[in-house]
């Protein structure tokens, strides 16, 4: 079964807090995405494997660690995603950059697929998928079985809220999948919006409304 981790951490509340306020502005909130996405990337990237290497400092020789095995692939869901992509770049600013557009259709909720680029070799990689919202779970769901479907094994999901609707959904479909969530929510709204949530990530990061 997939680790799942709440994250329970001051500054991760804290500026939850700040994005849930329907007053702040585009600028705050994604800068505000930005810093809570390098929290939760902390925790996410805690279980990657590292080596031993052998190095000179100025002063002699000692032995370091360094991060091993297989490359990394940030996958950002289009559109609320790209605000996730740059925080965890600058934690793992090596790592390759796929993207896949999915949207939500406003009625039946289900995920309408619209764009697919992944990095070739994305099958060999260690894959972390960003969007800020988990609301039913289409979504992320479709997104993960896109990469399955490239040959991905390895695959991560991170998001910043999380609906217990999605989560049971996505942990049912992939649960070989890790799942970092900044904070889980009461329940999803008639309109499939999360309550008390933060409205549309998309929109609110782009100024698209
Ligand atoms: C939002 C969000 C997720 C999706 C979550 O995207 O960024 O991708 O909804 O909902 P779900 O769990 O019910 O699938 P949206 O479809 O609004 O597109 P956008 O990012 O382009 O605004
Ligand atoms: N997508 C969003 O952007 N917000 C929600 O609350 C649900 C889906």
């Amino acid at each position: 079964m997939s680790k799942v981790v709440v994250m329970d951490h001051p500054l991760i509340r804290h500026k939850i807090g700040m994005i849930r306020r329907k007053e702040t502005g585009t600028k705050d909130f994604r800068q505000t995405i930005s810093e809570i996405t390098m929290l939760i990337g902390y925790e996410a990237t805690r279980d990657l494997p590292l080596q031993k290497v052998e190095i000179e400092t100025p002063i002699c020789k000692t032995t370091v660690e360094e991060l091993r095995g297989r490359k990394l692939c940030i996958v950002p869901i289009l559109r609320a995603g790209l605000g996730m992509a740059d925080g965890l770049l600058t934690l793992i600013p090596a790592a390759k950059v796929g993207h896949i557009g999915l949207y939500r259709d406003p009625e039946t909720l289900n995920p309408v697929e619209y764009f697919c680029k992944l990095p070739p070799d994305v099958g060999e990689r260690e894959i972390f998928v960003v969007d800020p919202m988990l609301a039913t779970g289409g979504s992320a769901t479709a997104a993960i079985g896109m990469l399955k479907d490239h040959g991905c094994r390895h695959i991560h999901f991170l998001c910043i809220i999380a609906a217990p609707e999605g989560l049971k959904k996505l942990q049912e479909e992939h649960p070989d999948v890790d799942i970092t969530v900044g904070a889980l929510d009461e329940r999803l709204n008639e309109h499939g919006y999360i309550v008390p949530g933060l409205g549309d990530a998309g929109d609110r990061i782009f100024g698209t409304k």
